[in-house]
């Protein structure tokens, strides 16, 4: 019956044919799952399919596995990159499967204070905040889903219209590398699980005696979770994906590193004003 619907074309039907579908067998429904996001071109559309999956216990390493088998243009994996950075997916075998797919194959760079201070010197020696501006508003990088400059973009990181004022550039590029490193105060993503078995990740926004909210990673919307159903929750780490600059060139790297470096609240609301006209690359 589920196999039969999934088999229609009633798109709006997707997300809760995976919901049902993981409850009984996870596999197929990653399987669907993957085979709609392939062809899914509309972000929203791809966020909604994700949540039910990965809401499972598991339904994360499953997608990973199914998107493994499928066969991706490049157009589609690029897609499926955004989706799964706009849903601040930070799985790292999932973005290791879709950066394969995109011919990435370079492994995230290990933390080494010698490598960073050479990039540093080459970011203020040559780097150009020109290019790096249009290295930010790729769709590969999605920064400005999660990060607002000059009051343009999302809200699960922090704003980054100063931070070329407030962080020198080494601390700059520990902060785009490895994440995980250190977390920003007010930004530690916590897993709740939930006495149904779902898990839900997001931000802490608040909590009492009675409730936590969250902003969900998935959908960026505030949720309100009753601590009565709550089974257990842990601190998560940073919801920015670790492996998202391991296939920039050098250059790309030093130039997105420079024009970060000199946002010092100035430059970031003129960019706003002139937003339309930068042109972004695919
Ligand atoms: C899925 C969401 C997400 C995406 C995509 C993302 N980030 Fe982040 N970023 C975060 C979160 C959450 C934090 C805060 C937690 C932490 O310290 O890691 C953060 C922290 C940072 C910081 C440190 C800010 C500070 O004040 O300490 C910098 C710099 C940064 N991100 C740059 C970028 C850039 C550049 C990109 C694109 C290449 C990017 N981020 C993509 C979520 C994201």
């Amino acid at each position: 019956m589920l196999e039969e619907l999934a088999a229609g074309d009633q798109r709006g039907l997707r997300p809760a044919i995976i919901q049902a579908m993981a409850e009984i067998d996870l596999a197929a429904a990653a399987d669907h799952t993957a085979a709609w996001l392939r062809s899914s071109t509309d972000q929203q559309d791809g966020i909604l399919l994700l949540a039910p999956l990965l809401m499972h216990q598991g339904g994360a390493v499953a997608l990973a596995e199914a998107l493994g088998k499928t066969e991706f243009s490049k157009d589609e994996a690029s897609r499926c990159r955004h989706v799964l950075t706009a849903a601040a997916i930070t799985n790292p075998s999932l973005m290791l499967v879709v950066n394969r797919a995109l011919g990435i194959t370079a492994q995230p760079q290990e933390y080494d204070l010698d490598w960073i201070h050479a990039l540093a010197t080459e970011v203020n020696s040559q780097g150009n905040a020109e290019r790096g501006l249009v290295v930010y508003k790729s769709k590969i990088l999605n920064c400005s889903n999660c990060h607002k400059v000059g009051g343009v973009g999302g809200e699960i990181g922090p704003d980054l219209s100063s931070v070329g004022r407030v962080l020198p550039v080494d601390r700059v590029i520990e902060e785009l590398l490895w994440p995980m490193r250190q977390i920003k105060e007010g930004f530690m993503a916590i897993h709740v699980i939930t006495t149904d078995g779902k898990i839900h990740q997001g931000i802490k926004l608040n909590e009492n005696a009675t409730e936590l909210v969250l902003r969900d990673a998935i959908s960026h919307q505030d949720r309100r979770i009753a601590k009565s159903v709550i089974d257990e929750w842990v601190e998560a780490g940073s919801l920015m994906p670790t492996a998202l600059t391991a296939g920039l060139s050098r250059t790309d790297l030093r130039d997105l590193i420079r024009y970060l470096s000199e946002l010092d609240g100035y430059t970031g609301q003129r960019e706003a004003r002139n937003g339309e006209e930068i042109k972004a690359i695919p």
